[in-house]
């Protein structure tokens, strides 16, 4: 077990080696237990965690939050239109002097070629882990809060289990990539075998992907890649499908639209999830396009465990947070 997670950074998925995703995971699942038991646990008494939203968010701003305060420390919610970062404070103002104030810095910030990059120089300039709630490019605790929850329905051996992960139609916004990549990069190392499945125009990235061939080699497991949903779902043990824009075909919002509105028949319904094995789970991230993405009857059906997966970010964070900051 890897117990030296402090001042760590987690930004990608494969940051932490598979063993401290293991040692996260124990941690979360005791801190889980902890909180069902009513029994204290605060491991960052007097730590302070910044939370620096560029992006709307109800899920990971509230379980940060709460988190924060179940640990004995505190969370304070940013929103960078309310900071000088338009008026001249760069990532290294922001690293420099929230590393200074703060225990730990969160940051959401999901716009296209540009999120990634400013974590990356915010670490570099930061005393502090750096945190990733999500940018364009990885949201690896909703990714760990997914794998706890299918530890929970199917066990820790998830050998010869296949997880589909599919596009789906959605009509609100042209939505990140980054769920779909945390997932094909981080569920190979657990004996996951992974199918993706969505339209031609909806590829992810060439290097995450080769990444993700590259972890189900070293992890013997199989990755294919199929342009067919109901192909994607036969047979599959979680069936996780969500939108994502076709951002690697345009960045233009408008042709991004029309493209993906040729794909209305994209929704995950009854009877495409008949299609997986009878015990399968429905995964979400959340928010979903209710109707439009998901019929109601699948996500608030027997099969569904988006509610489960949504509690498990509060659990997840909470074990890298009191693994990093402490
Ligand atoms: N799944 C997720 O990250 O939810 P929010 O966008 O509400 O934080």
């Amino acid at each position: 077990m890897q117990t030296d997670l402090r001042n760590r950074d987690l930004i990608g998925d494969l940051d932490f080696s598979k063993e401290e995703v293991e040692t996260v995971l124990d941690v979360a699942f005791d801190l889980k237990r902890k909180r069902a038991l009513g029994e204290p646990h605060a491991y960052l008494r007097d730590k302070v965690l910044a939370m620096l939203f560029f992006f709307s968010s109800t899920r990971t701003r509230g379980s940060f939050e709460a988190g924060m305060a179940q640990l004995g420390g505190h969370a304070a919610f940013i929103e960078s239109r309310t900071t000088q970062i338009s008026h001249g404070d760069t990532e290294k103002e922001m690293g420099e002097i929230f590393g200074r104030y703060f225990d730990g810095i969160a940051i959401r910030h999901v716009e296209w070629g540009v999120g990634n990059r400013y974590l990356n120089f915010v670490a570099e300039a930061s005393r502090v882990p750096v945190l990733n709630m999500q940018c364009d490019i990885y949201h690896p605790f909703q990714c760990l809060a997914d794998l706890m929850t299918i530890i929970e329905k199917k066990g820790r051996d998830l050998r010869r289990r296949k997880i589909v992960v599919s596009w789906a139609y959605a009509a609100s916004y042209l939505k990140p990539i980054s769920v779909p990549q945390s997932l094909i990069l981080q569920m190979p190392r657990f004996g996951m075998d992974v199918v993706l499945s969505h339209p031609p125009e909806f590829k992810l990235m060439p290097e995450i992907m080769d990444q993700a061939r590259e972890q189900a080699r070293k992890y013997k497991t199989s990755f294919e890649v199929v342009h067919d949903m109901e192909e994607g779902f036969k047979d599959a043990d979680v069936v996780y499908a969500k939108s994502w824009g076709p951002l690697l075909t345009t960045t233009d919002a408008t042709e991004g639209k029309r493209i993906q509105d040729q794909y209305k028949d994209w929704i995950t319904d009854a009877r495409k999830m008949a299609l997986a094995k009878d015990d399968a789970i429905y995964m979400h991230p959340l928010p979903a396009d209710r109707d439009i993405e998901v019929t109601s009857e699948v996500m608030d059906g027997p099969n569904s465990v988006v509610f489960d997966q949504a509690e498990n970010r509060l659990h997840a964070q909470k074990a890298v947070m009191a693994l990093t900051m402490r």
